[in-house]
């Protein structure tokens, strides 16, 4: 038909994005996939709380069935966190032969294996580009823009929360935890930002590029990971003072078969092109035999930059239903290589 009816699970800094990108671009996605977008119902636990973006209340519900059993429903955008009882949904969106795009790396790092696994044999669209790096679309530039290339390096700033912190202690002398505030007020950290600042969220995501850049499973026990807590703002200014800047770096390296990924507090030189990324920006550095040096930058989080992410997957999925390719054309390709062997 001329409409595509999507159900949204949350509603908060991200799914607000969503829905005003949606009604913003409409022009450019009714261009694009010759046909409308319309948000049919939104999943939210307060129905009592003001919204800060315009929404007709009887498209509210707390009930999760009354999207993902919708029979009107293609698509589920998932914009709600956490990792259990958002797992449960979206299986259950798949067995309903429902397509999702999430934002979630808590649950795409630990159960992202098993999910695509269930979206395939239901033949069901998985995309999550908004879970990394929020804007930039790093996931695609693995995935597709360097499929051809055998990838040995990534490394980066993944975590905006704890880039802006780091950038308004060393450059403005705010405190740690007024510029965690500011962060909190800005929708960049998590609702628990215990995962932002402990290095948790950054890991999570250095797991996932990980994942797709060497194309294997790397469990997060296996990340080894320090934050950004215990540094004094004075160290910070310091290292400032003799031209070095301090950043939270997520590395992931395969050499010799063997995989390393990591994510630690490390000092740079102000030359180095990783120092010069500031408050929720996020850079992510990939190397590749072939290609050598490529650079991805922009808004690592934020409403409107991350729903470009989810939004953008809309498109891709919507794309796909419309060539009936779903659950073929999967944007993780180098990924799913190992899916299919490990399904043997
Ligand atoms: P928020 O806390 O702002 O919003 C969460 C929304 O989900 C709220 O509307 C909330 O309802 C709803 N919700 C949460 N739990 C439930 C539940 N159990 N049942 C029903 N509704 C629920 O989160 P964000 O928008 O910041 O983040 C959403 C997801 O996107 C997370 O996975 C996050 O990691 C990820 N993400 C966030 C980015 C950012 O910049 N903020 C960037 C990239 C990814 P109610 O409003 O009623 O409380
Ligand atoms: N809390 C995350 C961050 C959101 O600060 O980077 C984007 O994933």
């Amino acid at each position: 038909g001329n409409t595509v009816s999507i159900g949204l699970l949350g509603l908060g800094v991200v799914g607000s994005g969503v829905i005003k990108l949606i009604e913003s671009h409409q022009e450019e996605l009714i261009h694009q996939l010759g046909c409308e977008v319309n948000v049919k119902s939104v999943l939210i636990r307060n129905l009592e709380k003001a919204r800060n973006v315009e929404i007709d209340r009887t498209f509210l519900t707390t009930n999760p069935d009354d999207i993902i059993n919708d029979p009107d429903i293609d698509v589920i955008v998932e914009v709600m966190g956490g990792i259990d009882e958002t797992y449960h949904h979206i299986l259950q969106a798949f067995a309903a032969k429902k397509h999702v795009v999430t934002a979630n790396k808590d649950l795409v790092a630990l159960h992202g294996t098993a999910l695509e696994k269930a979206a395939r044999q239901n033949k069901c669209d998985f995309y999550y580009e908004a879970s990394v790096a929020g804007g930039i679309p790093i996931l695609r530039g693995i995935s597709d823009g360097l499929s051809s290339d055998r990838i040995q390096k990534v490394m980066g700033i993944v975590n905006g929360t704890t880039n802006y912190i780091l950038t308004k202690m060393s450059n403005e002398g705010v405190s740690y935890e007024n510029a965690l505030m500011e962060a909190q007020e800005l929708g960049f950290a998590e609702a628990d930002p215990t995962a932002d600042v402990e290095g948790l969220d950054a890991a999570r995501k250095m797991a996932i590029l990980g994942r797709l850049a060497f194309s294997t499973d790397i469990a997060l026990e296996d990340v080894e990971v320090s934050g950004i807590k215990n540094l004094e703002l004075a160290d910070l200014q310091y290292g400032e003072k003799f031209g070095y800047t301090m950043k939270l770096i997520g590395y992931a390296q395969c050499s010799d078969q063997q995989i390393e990924v990591s994510v630690q507090p490390t000092l740079l030189s102000k030359e180095h092109p990783l120092a010069d990324v500031k408050n929720e920006y996020n850079a992510v550095y990939v190397y590749g035999e072939a290609v050598g040096e490529t650079m991805f930058y922009g808004p690592g989080a934020g409403s409107l930059p991350t729903a470009t992410a989810v939004v953008s997957d809309l498109v891709t999925v919507i794309k796909n239903m419309r060539l009936g390719v779903c659950g073929k054309h999967s944007l993780e390709a180098r990924f799913e290589k190992h899916l299919r062997s490990s399904d043997q």
